[in-house]
């Protein structure tokens, strides 16, 4: 079995930008700044032939390239359910085709399709019982924030391994989107 997502890398010029709000809110998990990345599909635990197969489907996707663009700061939850910060990424029709070519990839290798909405986002920390008003101040100091053009050419198969220390993600597989 291998616990597998779907991403988008970021240039380092980027991750250093991001990587340089990760403070100021107490109880926050924030990502290593070499490991943030726009998620465009989780897949979870699958057997070795399953993978082979994903592989397979999505080394098949071809869309033109396109440029992502990064904007504002936000989280997800509510309350004491706040559970996710992240810097929001624009849902251009270039990231929406690939990120639908992706899902009818893994739905062509068998998996089930997602039913939740996909909101484009780098996920820049994980929080757990953080107060709600130091969340707010974040949000508010960091509003306006702005990344981009940030040119797409291809995305990446992770596969993730859950250690104490927190998830360590290994890129499995590389695949350019217009060739
Ligand atoms: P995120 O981008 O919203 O943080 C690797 O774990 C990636 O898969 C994470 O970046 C995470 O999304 C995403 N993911 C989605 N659903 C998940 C789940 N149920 N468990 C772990 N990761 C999940």
């Amino acid at each position: 079995m291998i616990r597998l997502f779907v991403a988008i890398d970021l240039p380092e010029t980027v991750r250093d930008r991001l990587g340089a709000m990760c403070a100021g809110v107490p109880g926050a998990r924030w990502v290593d700044p070499a490991n943030l990345h726009l998620t465009l599909r989780f897949i979870g635990e699958v057997d070795n032939p399953v993978a082979d197969d994903i592989d397979a489907t999505l080394s098949a996707i071809h869309v033109p390239r396109f440029d992502l663009w990064l904007r504002d700061v936000g989280f997800f939850g509510r309350g004491r359910g706040v559970r996710a910060l992240w810097a929001g990424v624009d849902a251009s029709d270039g990231l929406m085709r690939l990120q639908d070519k992706v899902e009818n990839a893994v739905c062509a290798a068998g998996l089930a399709r997602e039913t939740r909405k996909f909101t484009p986002h780098v996920t820049l920390a994980r929080l757990r019982g953080v107060s709600a008003s130091r969340l707010q101040r974040f949000v508010a100091e960091h509003a306006g924030f702005m990344a981009g053009p940030v040119p797409v050419d291809g995305f990446t198969l992770y596969s993730s391994f859950l250690s104490s220390s927190g998830a360590i993600h290994t890129p499995e597989a590389s695949y350019s989107i217009d060739n």
